[in-house]
């Protein structure tokens, strides 16, 4: 598959460290220090489904292609207010596609499974133009009186549109199952029948655990994916990896021995907006005019479950 196209929308409220200071026992110092976070777009009145639908949208103008083109929609996605039907459906429709349509639920790292999974597709010669949307609201998924986690994310939606091509390089992707490291539970709906105890409770991280497992993850699944493509850290122009905290990008960019300019951020003013973020990064470097035809893209993400994707992408556009 090749990239041909990009979108991403935000949900209009900006929430700054000096906002979450006026109900929560935290500081924009402490904030800054600890995550690079500056401020986040957080849902107040969107729909997620309407973010979606408009990155998705903009990905398609992007690409040159018309929603009649596209024959298989892949959607990323932790939560939203449907459990079902899927987003990926509420987006065919708002989009008016006729094709077949389908969630997936790899956490954050779920914009590199959809990527994966649109290649697999598009291999097998099931489908030919495929649009990939990672949206999510993971503000909707925390306790906003815990300022361990509250301030930590943003919501929003990215999207790509893929079609044929031999743009991957190569991918990566890892599942351990680590469930207490980083879960949210919710009770679903009452029956006569249930005897067992359930119990609704916002979302639990370790984040020092997180935060190692994650450096040493997507540190290996690089270097995995360089030494099998041949390829050397600066061969690579651009290392688009999750948005979830400043010092983790700093620390993954450390082990592989290079300096900033190949790790572009946006965590300052998203937040950590779980599988969105590399499909909006990526789409914030194609509008900006960053990315040049040639160009050797790696993508990478991590988190619950505990999952890892990564992959590197030769820019075609
Ligand atoms: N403001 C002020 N103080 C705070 C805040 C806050 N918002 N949050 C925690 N603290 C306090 C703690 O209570 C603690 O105080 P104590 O020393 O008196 O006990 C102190 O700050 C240090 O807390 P730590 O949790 O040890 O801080 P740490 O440096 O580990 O940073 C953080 C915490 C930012 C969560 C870090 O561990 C991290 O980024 N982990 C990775 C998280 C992550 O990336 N998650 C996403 C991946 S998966 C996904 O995307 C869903």
């Amino acid at each position: 598959m090749k990239i041909i196209g990009t979108g991403r929308a935000n949900p209009a409220k900006i929430v700054t460290n000096a906002m979450l200071e006026e109900f929560l026992d935290t500081s924009d110092e402490w904030i800054r220090e600890r995550t690079g976070m500056t401020e986040r777009h957080v849902i107040s009145s969107e729909k997620l489904e309407d973010l979606a639908t408009e990155a998705a949208l903009k990905a398609i103008e992007n690409a040159g292609v018309t929603p009649a083109d596209i024959d298989y929609i892949i959607c990323s996605n932790v939560v939203n207010e449907y459990i079902t039907p899927g987003l990926s459906c509420i987006i065919q429709g708002a989009i008016g596609a006729k094709c077949a349509c389908v969630d997936v639920n790899a956490a954050c790292s779920g914009f590199i499974y959809a990527l994966d999974m649109a290649d697999d597709r598009i291999k097998s010669g099931k489908a030919k133009t495929i649009l990939v949307v990672a949206a999510e609201e993971p503000t909707r998924m925390v306790d906003w009186k815990d300022r361990s986690i509250c301030v930590l994310f943003g919501d929003g939606a990215g999207a790509a549109v893929v079609t044929e091509g031999d743009a991957l390089i190569g991918s990566r992707l890892t599942t351990v199952s680590k469930t207490e490291c980083l879960h949210y539970v919710r009770t679903l709906e009452p029956t006569p029948y249930i005897t067992k105890e359930e119990e609704a409770k916002p979302m639990y991280m370790n984040g020092r655990e997180v935060f190692k497992t994650a450096v040493l993850s997507s540190s290996r699944d690089i270097r995995t994916l360089l030494d099998e493509a041949g390829l050397q850290p600066a061969d690579i122009k651009y290392y688009i990896l999750h948005q979830a905290n400043m010092r983790i990008i700093e620390a993954i960019c450390g082990q592989l021995k290079l300096d900033m300019s190949h790790f572009p951020t946006n965590v300052a003013h998203y937040g950590n907006t779980s599988s969105a973020s590399v499909a909006i990064l990526l789409d914030e470097l194609n509008r900006d005019g960053k990315l040049q035809k040639g160009d050797k893209l790696v993508l990478s993400a991590f988190g619950a479950g505990f999952t890892t994707g990564a992959c590197i992408i030769e820019w075609t556009k």
